[in-house]
């Protein structure tokens, strides 16, 4: 088979990672790929964004399956376009792409089927939106409706903060068209859970729970960022939990996106918050995680093209997905200045001299004269499994250790939230995973 990945981040590069496992996989391609995926995949310069210049490329070379990783071309219709050129491709269409596309309509859709959610109020006018926050009289968080490339949303402490971000985002179109609406929420507290699952619309077979450190600097403390680490599985995720996650969440959402004429096929992502009013949905995502992907896929034994095809086809209830035992974690390694600006270019030392069992995937990395350099403010996911989440921590930290770049910074605490709570036990009587 030969497979096209779309994307060119860490995400993408443990999606080729785990597909040339297959051994239904004879080739694959990455559009636009890095360094990193280089050493796995043909990388192939188109953006993500050239609808047409992916699907010529699929059609020309006659590949069999298209993986796309990005919400951005999900949002632009790249799986309705492969879909209407009869290319067999994985990821919602954009109908159903917009459950991230537009956190109105994810807020509206939770609000009517009662998907339990922060509340919130969503603002067409700067006006009417300083007038609402004005009246709150507490901490709120202000995201713009549209894709913003993770940066969107702004958690705010104080009035102050929250009518600077209203007023960036629509007065200041910081994010473009992104902020002609404007959602106000709730500040959920609590601690952060994601639970990705595959869906062909009627079946829905959710992966190992998963958590991201959005935060840049220990201790969360710092601006947001696209995730400094993860680790599966999360024990936070307690059978509880996640039986709740998927009745209240995950089986609902895809009936109500079926519902609403938006059927639903690809990874769904539940991004939850912990509160003790028990979980509620943070944003739904209609992709893989970054970097979730990586600990969750490194831990999947089942072959993910049975999985990918089984969603296209409809027949996903047919398929067992398994899990390694165990725990794995990723540690982002980013440019100094990260999430605000950085510099590229600085050369990467050490890759060839990481312990054997890390896994570097690579995010913002470029080839130049031969060498690795950094090209994006998160620049690796060093990742390793273990047979427990302190045996994971202690493997990737050995893997960070081996690396060196100019600038770069790391969270040191990755997956101590999981140290001391025991193993993941999802269900009574389950092994623990
Ligand atoms: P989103 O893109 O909507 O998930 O927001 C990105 C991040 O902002 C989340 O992962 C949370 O860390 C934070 N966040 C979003 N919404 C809320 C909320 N209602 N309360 C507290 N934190 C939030
Ligand atoms: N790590 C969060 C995301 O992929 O949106």
């Amino acid at each position: 088979m030969k497979i096209l990945v779309v994307g060119g981040g860490g995400r993408e590069h443990v999606l080729c990672w785990k597909l040339k496992q297959s051994p239904r996989v004879s080739k694959i391609y990455c559009a636009p790929g890095n360094a990193g995926i280089a050493g796995v995949a043909e990388c192939v310069n188109i953006e993500v964004s050239d609808i047409k210049g992916l699907v010529d490329f699929a059609l020309r070379q006659k590949t069999d399956l298209t993986v796309v990783g990005p919400e951005d071309p999900l949002n632009r219709g790249l799986v309705d376009a492969m879909e209407e050129q009869g290319l067999r491709v994985f990821g919602p269409r954009a109908s159903a792409a917009a459950l991230e596309g537009s956190k109105a309509l994810a807020k509206g859709i939770m609000a009517k089927y009662g998907i339990p959610t922060a509340s919130y109020a969503s603002f067409e006018s700067l006006s009417e939106a300083e007038e609402h926050i004005r009246q709150l009289k507490s901490p709120c968080v202000v995201k713009a409706d549209g894709l913003a490339a993770g940066k969107g949303v702004i958690v705010a402490m104080t009035e102050e903060e929250a009518l600077g971000a209203v007023r960036q985002i629509m007065g200041q179109r910081a994010f473009g068209s992104a902020g002609d609406r404007v959602v106000v929420e709730e500040m959920l507290i609590g601690e952060e859970l994601s639970v990705l699952a595959f869906t062909d619309g009627e079946t829905v077979i959710p992966m190992m729970p998963a958590q991201d450190h959005k935060q840049v600097y220990d201790g969360d403390r710092g601006p947001n960022t696209g995730g400094m680490g993860a680790y599966a599985p999360a024990p936070v995720c307690t059978g509880e939990i996640y039986s709740f996650v998927l009745e209240k969440v995950l089986y609902p959402v895809v009936k109500a996106m079926a519902a609403e004429g938006r059927p639903y096929k690809g990874v769904i992502y539940a991004g939850m918050m912990i509160t003790d009013q028990g979980p509620k949905v943070l944003e739904f995502n209609t992709r893989f995680g970054d970097p979730e992907a990586q600990p969750v896929l490194m831990m999947l034994k089942t072959d993910l093209v049975d999985i990918m095809e089984s969603v296209i086809d409809g027949r996903l209830k047919e398929i067992k997905v398994e899990w390694q035992k165990g725990s794995s974690v990723c540690v982002v390694m980013a440019s100094g200045g990260y999430p605000g600006e950085y510099t590229k270019g600085m050369e990467i030392h050490g890759l060839e001299d990481v312990p054997q069992g890390v896994t570097v995937f690579h995010s913002g990395t470029a080839l130049k004269d031969g060498k690795t350099v950094t090209s994006g403010g998160r620049v690796l996911g060093v990742t390793a499994a273990g047979e427990d989440i302190p045996t994971a921590i202690a493997m990737a930290y050995r893997g960070v250790k081996a690396i060196s770049f100019e600038g770069m910074q790391y969270r040191r605490d990755i997956g101590q939230k999981a140290v001391g709570r025991g193993r993941c036990r999802l269900r009574k009587g389950d092994t623990p995973l």
